[in-house]
């Protein structure tokens, strides 16, 4: 089981020039899994929030792309809030851990590079499940 301390913000490469930057994400090499699914949340209304679920197994990296927004992470014990804004910065969310998100910045984008493809079977997405799978 992994807490909300061990959820950090990795540093994406970027290469950078006079005609802009490049971020680039690589199996093995700057993400520590294998990416099976990208997804991306975007035409967020502002105001709305997102999220409010647990996956068992599902490692993610979150970027924002463009924009801003919020992620509230929770491990059952302790909660912690991460401001995305920044592209060459991922958010990486290990596996057991309850998310909310909140506060997307109009356009904002948010990618998601998964470890594994869709399941609803990998979702808790009531909180007191949750809490009760966190105490095992
Ligand atoms: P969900 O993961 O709950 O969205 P968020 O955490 O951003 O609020 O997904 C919303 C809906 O979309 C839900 O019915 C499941 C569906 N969905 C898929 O079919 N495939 C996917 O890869 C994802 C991420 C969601």
């Amino acid at each position: 089981m992994f807490s909300v301390e061990e959820c950090k913000i990795i540093e994406l490469p970027k290469i950078h020039n006079e005609a802009g930057n490049i971020t680039v994400v690589e199996n093995k090499e700057t993400i520590p899994f294998d990416v099976k699914r990208v997804y991306y949340l975007y035409d967020v209304p502002m105001g709305s929030e997102r999220g409010g679920h647990g996956h068992y197994i599902l490692q993610q990296y979150i970027v924002a792309l463009s924009g801003s927004f919020t992620f509230v992470l929770d491990d059952g014990v302790n909660t912690k809030e991460v401001f995305l804004n920044d592209p060459s910065k991922a958010l990486y969310i290990k596996p057991g851990i309850w998310r909310e998100i909140k506060d997307f910045s109009s356009g904002s984008i948010c990618l998601v590079l998964g470890s594994d493809v869709y399941s609803e079977e990998d979702y808790v997405r009531d909180y007191d499940e949750f809490l009760k799978y966190r105490k095992g």
